[in-house]
């Protein structure tokens, strides 16, 4: 199957519901996230994602060497200093480097996969001075430390099993970098993004939203669904009703945000009913793009029979993770070729949405 260059580094990326960083309203940011990978993988061995909000506007592959812009890039290339990010690039992978030297002394000579990597995020504050800039580091997926930089005050929180000495010196050394090389330079490209972008990273588009009812042969029950797609940006409020009280969370699946491939995002959330249940459904969406909430009453489907893809899908890989953002991997212990099966793009499509495509990882295991 067909996994795309930056498909593959979304593979990395995985919601960890419990580290949030959550911008202030207004605020726009940069997020970049490296992964550096030791050992038999398809994946390079270091690379990352570059993005604006929640959109995707260059991809670094440390193999090559090379920087590659997503979007419209003609009108992108005074944005940033290529060198500079370059020579950053080089900073990112002496320090994995570094850290997977420290990583060893911890692990098991039986693990064969090592996975390190760094979230970096700076951010604009909407009165235009620049916010909180964070950086994180993670080796499989858990987060060791984080520093911290908001106004001029730097706070480190962090579990790595160095000397204090050593640890004085690396975080010294990372401060000054934060100061004069990379808040600077990170905040100076954002505005440039932001000046070439604002339309995109401002944009509300409406949900296309349907409420659906398939029969379920193995239960022969149903499942009601209620699928809301195309919206941007991602914060929505999507609820099912049951003669007019809302259905409690624990009787409904789904309720995960994806993402379209044109940068919207979709959610859905379904329900098993009995054959004899007789209750009107309805389901509620509030959007930042609609004025007034949108009801929606069921309309019935005839047709292939329910495909259950998405709510298989225990981890969902995308962009929009980001904002829950941390950084893990699922390459634990895992073979490259079981890495590359629970890899998949799957449509849409069967239940009559857009034909978008949303890579996920099926992480049941
Ligand atoms: C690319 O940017 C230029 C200059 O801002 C603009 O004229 C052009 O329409 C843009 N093209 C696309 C495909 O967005
Ligand atoms: C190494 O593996 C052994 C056996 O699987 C386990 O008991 C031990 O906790 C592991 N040590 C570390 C540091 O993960
Ligand atoms: C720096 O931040 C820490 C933690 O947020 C706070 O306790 C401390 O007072 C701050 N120091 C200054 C000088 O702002
Ligand atoms: C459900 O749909 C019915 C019929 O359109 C409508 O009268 C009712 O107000 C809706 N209920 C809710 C909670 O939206
Ligand atoms: C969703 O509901 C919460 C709680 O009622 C509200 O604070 C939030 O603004 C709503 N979000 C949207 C996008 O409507």
């Amino acid at each position: 199957m067909y996994v795309s260059n930056t498909g593959k580094i979304l593979l990395f990326l995985l919601l960890l519901p419990e580290c949030t960083l959550t911008a202030p309203k207004g605020a726009h940011s940069i997020w970049l996230l490296a992964t550096y990978i030791e050992g038999q993988t398809p994946f390079p061995e270091y690379s990352y994602v570059g993005m604006l909000d929640d959109i995707r506007i260059m991809y670094y592959n440390g193999e090559t060497k090379t920087l590659h812009p997503r979007g419209n890039t003609t009108a992108e290339d005074d944005v940033f200093d290529s060198s500079l990010l370059l020579r950053i690039s080089d900073y990112i992978y002496t320090h994995f480097k570094e850290r997977l030297a420290v990583a060893k002394l911890n692990l098991n000579k039986t693990d064969r996969d090592l996975v390190l990597q760094r979230l970096v995020v700076c951010e604009l504050r909407d009165d235009d001075e620049p916010g909180q800039m964070i950086t994180r580091d993670a080796v499989r997926g858990s987060t060791t430390d984080e520093l911290q930089y908001v106004d001029n005050n730097f706070t480190y929180q962090g579990t790595l099993n160095v000397s204090p000495y050593v640890l004085k010196i690396h975080l010294e050394d990372s401060k000054h970098r934060h100061q004069f090389l990379y808040r600077p330079y990170c905040i100076k490209t954002l505005k440039g993004y932001l000046e070439k972008r604002r339309n995109q990273v401002n944009r509300k588009v409406k949900p296309r939203v349907r409420l659906i009812q398939k029969a379920n042969s193995g239960s022969g029950g149903s499942r009601v669904s209620c699928l809301a797609t195309g919206f941007y940006p991602r914060h929505i409020n999507l609820t099912l009703f049951r003669d007019g009280q809302p259905v409690s969370d624990h009787e409904i699946t789904g309720g995960d945000l994806l993402p379209n491939d044109d940068g919207t995002y979709q959610m859905r959330k379904s329900l098993e009913i009995s054959r004899a249940d007789k209750r009107t459904y309805n389901c509620s969406v509030t959007h930042p793009s609609l004025d007034n909430k949108l009801d929606v009453t069921l309309e019935l489907e005839h047709g292939e029979p329910f495909k259950s893809v998405i709510p298989s899908v225990l981890t969902v890989l995308a962009l929009m993770l980001l904002f829950g953002a941390a950084v893990a991997i699922t390459a634990k212990k895992r073979r490259p070729a079981d890495f590359i099966k629970n890899v998949s793009s799957v449509s849409t499509s069967e239940e009559n949405m857009d034909s978008n495509s949303v890579l996920m990882c099926d992480d049941t295991k």
